[in-house]
């Protein structure tokens, strides 16, 4: 059974997974802003995309040069329950790797404001700001350009984690949530929203995550336990950029395979 449409990259080394995502992250920005004249991105958290911003950030001649940053709005996936210069912040996270090296205009950085002490009013705020910039009607979702996700080892993306009723939401865009192991709190687009991006790419990154990217991608389709299954863009494109540690189970022949959509 194929639970998830998409394209599977699976790149031999660090520096081909960081280029793919690059050279993705490139291209659409440019076509997008020469397109509508803007490009709207979600940025993902964790550790793994630092390498990916590092390089759009410091790579000129492939990279930043060619990346029409004015014409960038940045959003957040998710966003811990901490102010903008905690260690765990992810907006603190793409700052220093990425926004504080590229002339992006102050105006078009909507980062999740979760330094309010209550977290549920951080998503509500983030809400409004979604809805203003991609001035949505009552119902709507809003389409983003690119969304950037990851994939954690127990089968979460941004903070949709196993087993927790934000997996069920329809209406909200952003909802704030607590992840059960550590009791913490964090804000959230919910999967309506990923799902009507254009296009999202997960990236995943480490042999920890190979039992259960196998699971994600080539068994049954059980979102309460894998809550990034849910990721399936209804009208958009979904690309899984994979390394060979996190591939190593995955039954696939060759270095790239498209999946059947
Ligand atoms: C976060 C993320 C989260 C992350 C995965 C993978 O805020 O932590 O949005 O969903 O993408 O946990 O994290 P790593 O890249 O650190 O493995």
């Amino acid at each position: 059974m194929i639970p998830q449409k998409g394209e599977i990259r699976i790149a031999a080394s660090t520096g081909e997974f960081y280029r793919e995502a690059a050279e993705e992250f490139t291209r659409l920005s440019r076509e997008a802003v020469d397109r509508e004249g803007h490009f709207t991105v979600a940025l993902s958290g964790g550790t793994t995309p630092a390498g990916l911003y590092e390089l759009l950030a410091d790579q000129a001649d492939t990279f930043r040069n060619n990346i029409p940053w004015g014409g960038i709005h940045f959003f957040f996936g998710d966003e811990r329950h901490v102010g903008p210069d905690h260690p765990a912040s992810n907006y603190r996270m793409a700052q220093t790797s990425l926004l504080s090296k590229v002339p992006v205009l102050e105006s078009n950085l909507h980062r999740i404001e979760a330094e309010s002490p209550d977290p549920d009013r951080a998503a509500r705020n983030y809400e409004e700001v979604l809805k203003k910039i991609f001035q949505l009607k009552s119902g709507e979702m809003p389409r983003f350009d690119l969304v950037l996700l990851g994939m954690g080892a127990d089968g979460h993306t941004a903070s949709l984690f196993p087993n927790t009723n934000v997996l069920r939401e329809r209406e909200r865009l952003v909802a704030a949530v607590r992840v059960a192991k550590s009791g913490a709190c964090r804000i959230t687009l919910t999967p309506p929203v990923f799902c009507s991006a254009a296009c999202v790419i997960i990236l995943v990154s480490g042999e920890e995550k190979a039992e259960t990217l196998l699971s994600v991608l080539q068994g049954d389709f059980l979102p309460d336990r894998f809550p990034v299954q849910l990721i399936r863009p209804t009208e958009g494109r979904l690309l899984w950029i994979v390394d060979s540690q996190a591939a190593r189970l995955l039954n696939i022949e060759g270095e790239e395979k498209k999946r059947g959509n």
